[in-house]
């Protein structure tokens, strides 16, 4: 994995909107001693160290072969947040793209259904035709609370019932300590541990990320191979020689020097669009913070904005050439196919002899890129040599140490999310839950003015 960087310069770029290499090494000062650190410390920043940790690959391998032998045919995850975007980004990037829709003997394992939110619709029309006595429910909460999350499995809970199924025998839990573990503990459920000095976002190179993927066929220890090869640089390479850190410094420049807080991550390849979603949760809820206390207070944190190459150059990318000059656009480009094939060139579009798919996208990025350019807007490039087990390991690792290198250079914690906590509580409040009356009354008092048309 390369990343090209050339885009963000000043010159060419105009001062206004490019940087000086200076600038970028002068912000990576500020970050020589994260990787040790990271590496050393616990608390909530275990992500560097998860790819080294062989216990919990072993158990998600472990854990995957039983569900094979058993032989079920479906895989129902539910969680939400960070624990469902990794598993999602790993299934759509690594597992066959119409894995679901293959036949049993092409697919050789279960199918998988994502069940992140409280739309009633999308779960029963999945209950309404899945056989549960073939099924697998692997429920992911690290705190084991999450409203989304429980209301899902319940319901889930509640079809085993009505089919005659034991749901015990059908559910695994990867969960830290909380409700979801005692109910665990005293069913008799099989379980998994979600690493304690790991927060949702930062799961995806643990069994929250890799079991469901695992079951589904795909190669994890590849994944985490992948990811410790990236650690293990990270450990031996000074900061400006890190990818991660590089991209963090001139990504957080753009947004405080610049006035560019717009950070766009635009892969070109539909198997990589769940990883935009990923980078956006995770960028979005480790840096989007109130810094310093009392009147010192300031929000900080860039707006990251999935796009999807090449069908959102016939959407967002006129605003990203000619829109406010706002934003950082950062691709992700695979140098190589899985799977080549090439175009007939017939009339009336005959030039496209002897050009595939994927060289007519690697044409169209880097036509984005000297578009962008032209225009005197930076970006970057996350060079891949094609979407495969190692390189998801590392782009996943190096996102993850971009964000914490983020975060250090903002001066927030990467690892809480005080604003999503406010949200829960106030729906728990709304919904009537028990101990929220003061809440509920607080929300009351503080309601907006009507103004309905
Ligand atoms: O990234 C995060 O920390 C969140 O998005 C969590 O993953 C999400 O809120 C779900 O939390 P939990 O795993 O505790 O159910």
């Amino acid at each position: 994995m390369t990343l090209s960087v050339g885009g963000v310069l000043a010159p060419p770029l105009d001062r206004a909107h490019g940087l000086r290499r200076g600038e970028v090494s002068h912000a990576l000062r500020g970050l020589r001693k994260l990787v040790p650190e990271l590496l050393a410390r616990g608390a909530s920043a275990g992500f560097l160290q998860l790819p080294r940790r062989r216990a919990g690959l072993a158990a998600v391998e472990a854990e995957a072969r039983y569900w094979r032998r058993r032989g079920v045919d479906d895989v129902i995850h539910i969680g939400i947040g960070g624990s469902s975007l990794g598993a999602e980004t790993l299934m759509r990037a690594l597992a066959h793209p119409q894995h679901n829709a293959l036949p049993a003997e092409r697919r050789r394992a279960p199918r998988v259904h994502f069940v992140d939110n409280v739309d009633g619709a999308s779960l029963s029309a999945l209950l309404d035709w899945i056989d549960l006595e073939r099924s697998c429910v692997h429920v992911v909460s690290k705190s084991g609370g999450t409203v989304e999350t429980a209301a899902g499995f319940q319901i889930v809970q509640g079809a085993f019932g009505r089919a005659g199924v034991d749901w015990r025998r059908h559910t695994v839990l990867t969960t830290g300590e909380g409700a979801l573990r005692k109910l665990g503990e005293s069913e008799a459920v099989r379980m998994l541990e979600f690493p304690a000095d790991i927060g949702g976002r930062f799961s995806a190179l643990s069994p929250s990320g890799l079991l469901t993927p695992a079951i589904a066929g795909v190669d994890v220890a590849g994944v985490i191979a992948g990811a410790r090869r990236f650690a293990n640089r990270a450990a031996r390479s000074s900061a400006s020689e890190n990818p991660a850190l590089v991209a963090a410094a001139i990504a957080w420049l753009f947004d405080t020097e610049k006035n560019k807080p717009i950070h766009v991550l635009m892969p070109y390849a539909d198997a990589l669009e769940p990883l935009s979603r990923w980078y956006v949760q995770l960028a979005g809820e480790s840096l989007g913070k109130l810094r310093g206390v009392g009147a010192q207070r300031k929000s900080v944190g860039p707006t990251p904005l999935p796009a999807r190459g090449t069908t959102d150059q016939h959407s967002q990318v006129q605003l990203f050439v000619e829109g406010p000059a706002d934003k950082l656009v950062m691709f992700v480009t695979p140098l190589a196919d899985r799977r080549r094939v090439p175009i007939p060139a017939l009339a009336p579009a005959a030039y496209l002899r002897g050009v595939a798919l994927g060289e007519l996208m690697r044409a169209e990025q880097a036509g984005t890129e000297i578009a962008l350019a032209r225009a005197g807007r930076p970006s970057l490039n996350w060079e891949i040599p094609e979407i495969a087990t190692e390189t998801l390991g590392e782009l996943l690792i190096a996102f993850q140490l971009m964000t914490a290198a983020q975060a250090e250079l903002y001066g927030v914690d990467a690892y809480d999310q005080p604003g999503v906590e406010a949200g829960k509580v106030a729906a728990f409040a709304l919904i009537g839950r028990e101990g929220y009356q003061e809440e509920r009354a607080a929300i009351e008092r503080g309601r907006p003015p009507l103004w309905k048309i």
